[in-house]
């Protein structure tokens, strides 16, 4: 047992301690270390999609969400469960800032040409003109969506390594610049109303990328930060950054 435990640790410090080949070591004093930074996601970027399990970073297409709620505090109640994200694999990253000298902190620009994300939804309240309760099969597909990420970064002690994580994240300024949404089953048997209401959330996506972008957001926060954590647990601070 003990034996075993042993093993396991030692598996897992060697593990860690190996960088993929496509990836560059990045120096933490360099003031291009964003750029670097950003060459290593470009570089990952091809293998996002059936994930990167040297790295335990998941599949990004889709990528899985349990689940994500929505509630205005007002009159409109949401719950999405079983979340697919389709397109979270390509992205472009726009802008990066990242100082890891004093303040260790991160901001960034991000780019989507598309993403899908089909989900179960349940749905309670009014949400633009319409008055829905139901529950059943979400479609959304978006096109072009740029978002602000950032965060701050503490050290912390792992196995007597010194690793980083994130504190203060936060995706804001999400813009969507066009969104189809088809919600199935939303009265149930009654086709003609599903098929009505649909119209009027077509005729009004504006409205409703309004309604829904604090899911989307958080959508796009596991996405960026998800990656990123993952690598932060795997390699310590002096594998990845290097003085
Ligand atoms: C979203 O796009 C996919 C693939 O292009 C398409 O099959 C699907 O019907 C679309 N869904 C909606 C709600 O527009
Ligand atoms: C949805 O609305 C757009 C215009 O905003 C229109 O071009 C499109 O045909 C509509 N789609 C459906 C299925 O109603």
């Amino acid at each position: 047992m003990q034996f075993i435990a042993c093993l396991v640790l030692l598996f897992g410090i060697v593990n860690a301690r190996k960088l993929p080949s496509y990836i560059k070591v990045c120096h933490r004093d360099d003031p291009k270390v964003g750029e670097c930074v950003v060459k290593n996601v470009e570089a990952m970027m091809p293998k996002f999609s059936e994930g990167i399990p040297e790295m335990s970073i998941p599949s990004l297409n889709p990528l899985m969400i349990p689940a994500a709620s929505l509630n205005s505090g007002g009159n409109f109640k949401a719950d999405f469960t079983n979340l697919k994200v389709y397109g979270a694999d390509k992205f472009k990253v726009k802008s990066i800032d990242l100082n890891l000298k004093d303040k260790l902190h991160l901001a960034l620009d991000l780019h989507f040409d598309t993403m899908r994300i089909v989900t179960d939804y349940k749905i309670d309240g009014n949400i633009l003109v319409l008055k829905l309760n139901g529950h059943g099969v979400m479609d959304a597909n978006l096109t072009d969506i740029s978002a602000h990420a950032s965060t701050d970064a503490k050290q912390y002690e792992k196995n007597g390594k010194t690793h980083l994580g994130f504190i203060n994240s936060d995706v804001n300024g999400l813009v969507i610049k066009k969104a189809h949404f088809q919600l199935d089953n939303i009265f149930g048997d009654n086709e003609q109303l599903n098929v009505q209401t649909n119209q009027v959330l077509n005729d009004s996506a504006e409205e409703l990328i309004k309604e829904l972008a604090p899911v989307i957001t958080s959508v796009t926060r596991d996405i960026v930060f998800g990656i990123a954590e993952k690598t932060l647990q795997r390699y310590t601070f002096d594998e990845l950054f290097p003085q």
